[in-house]
């Protein structure tokens, strides 16, 4: 994999940079910047360079059509100030878009596409998409680990085209992740949690024979609660998981490894109000679960209190409402109490993760801090993922 640090000659080249800013927002404000400030090296570097640089990423899931409120905008403007440079966000038709129309005014050196998945093409791997993009740089650089786990156009497709490079963060998080995944120490723990239920349900059962524990929380956790033949009310669950709930049961036996759920939870009856504690069999009809509750919260620190390994991904709870954000909290305490006399490893990822760490600001007391999360526990799957493959 070459990286786009060891080019000579950028000068005035114009390079195609995808990034994941897939930033966590709410009502159009950035909760958390990190995936930004993780991407700044790369930026400057070019900008040293004097490259032309477009930008590609997305935010959100509009399923290729235009949804005003996953725009970009917000996050352009975060990336100005940081940089103190003006960008142009370009959002005409990528189709319309030609290379030479690009960066006619000389003082440009930024310019910043609107959301790639408001176009299909992107997440269908499109090759004219592929080729188009391509036609509008001369060079690719894939900066956004958190997404190569995709088989998307900008990330994929594209290399076809283009000579194309990894860039500074992409090469870090591999470098970190290969370290962590070769010395890993048992028994280990791996933590998942989020509302990205379908991306990441499959994965567990593949991840049993690599850790001694699974807990599974956060949206995931409500299908298994279902599972088990408990009511979990209004909350978020993804269809026809049942066949594949049953196979990570019957899989944990065999590679002993124990999958921990919630057994009492907090609810809502929407996801702004207030919290109430329950056991599993007092959820009603029209409760949200929206956290852990303190016997689960229990359970979970004795784990990571026996553990020497503890990989996070997801948030236990809605965490964006603070009344459930307790579980996240006491989760990251319980790490932070045995990273202080050094006697575990910790790693987590993913944007929600970090953001829910950030509001307690202890996200230096983690060993390795990955801003990718689907992608990084399909690294620990041991797949090749799609878009490290491609610049292969
Ligand atoms: C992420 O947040 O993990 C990446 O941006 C990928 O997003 P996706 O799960 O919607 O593909």
């Amino acid at each position: 994999m070459k990286n786009i640090k060891d080019q000579e000659n950028l000068n005035q080249k114009k390079i195609l940079l995808r990034l994941d800013l897939n930033v966590p927002l709410n009502n159009g404000l950035i909760i958390d910047e990190t995936r930004i400030e993780k991407i700044l090296p790369v930026i400057n570097f070019l900008l040293k360079k004097r490259s032309k640089i477009i930008i590609v990423s997305h935010i959100g899931r509009p399923k290729g059509k235009i949804d005003k409120n996953l725009s970009l905008k917000p996050i352009c403007r975060s990336l100005e100030k940081k940089i103190n440079q003006k960008i142009k966000l370009i959002d005409d038709d990528i189709f319309k878009l030609k290379k030479q129309d690009l960066f006619k005014n000389p003082n440009d050196q930024i310019i910043f596409l609107e959301n790639i998945r408001f176009y299909k093409e992107e997440e269908e791997n499109d090759t004219s998409f592929a080729k188009h993009l391509a036609g509008l740089a001369d060079l690719y650089v894939n900066d956004a680990f958190s997404c190569s786990h995709r088989s998307h156009s900008s990330i994929s497709k594209i290399t076809e085209f283009l000579p194309s490079f990894a860039g500074l963060q992409l090469e870090s998080e591999i470098n970190a992740l290969k370290k962590v995944t070769t010395e890993i120490k048992k028994p280990i723990t791996c933590i998942i949690g989020g509302s990205k239920i379908s991306t990441k349900i499959g994965i567990i059962k593949n991840l049993l024979p690599r850790f001694d524990n699974i807990i599974i929380v956060g949206g995931m956790a409500n299908n298994i609660i279902s599972f088990k033949g408990n009511k979990i009310g209004k909350s978020i669950k993804e269809e026809n998981c049942e066949e594949i709930i049953k196979q990570i049961f019957e899989n944990s036996k065999n590679y002993s490894c124990k999958i921990t759920f919630p057994e009492d939870v907090l609810v809502g009856k929407n996801l702004e109000g207030t919290s109430e504690v329950k056991e599993l069999n007092e959820v009603k009809d029209d409760d949200y679960i929206l956290d852990i509750g303190p016997k689960t919260i229990n359970k979970i620190t004795n784990i990571i209190e026996s553990s020497e390994t503890v990989l996070w991904n997801g948030p236990a709870g809605y965490f964006e409402n603070s009344n459930f954000a307790n579980g996240s909290y006491e989760i990251a305490k319980a790490i932070i109490r045995k990273n202080k006399n050094k006697s575990v490893y910790s790693v987590i990822g993913g944007g929600d993760t970090i953001a829910v760490i950030n509001q307690i600001e202890t996200l230096k007391n983690f060993n390795f801090v990955s801003t990718a999360g689907g992608a990084f526990l399909e690294y620990l799957e041991g797949k090749e993922l799609p878009g490290i493959k491609a610049l292969n």
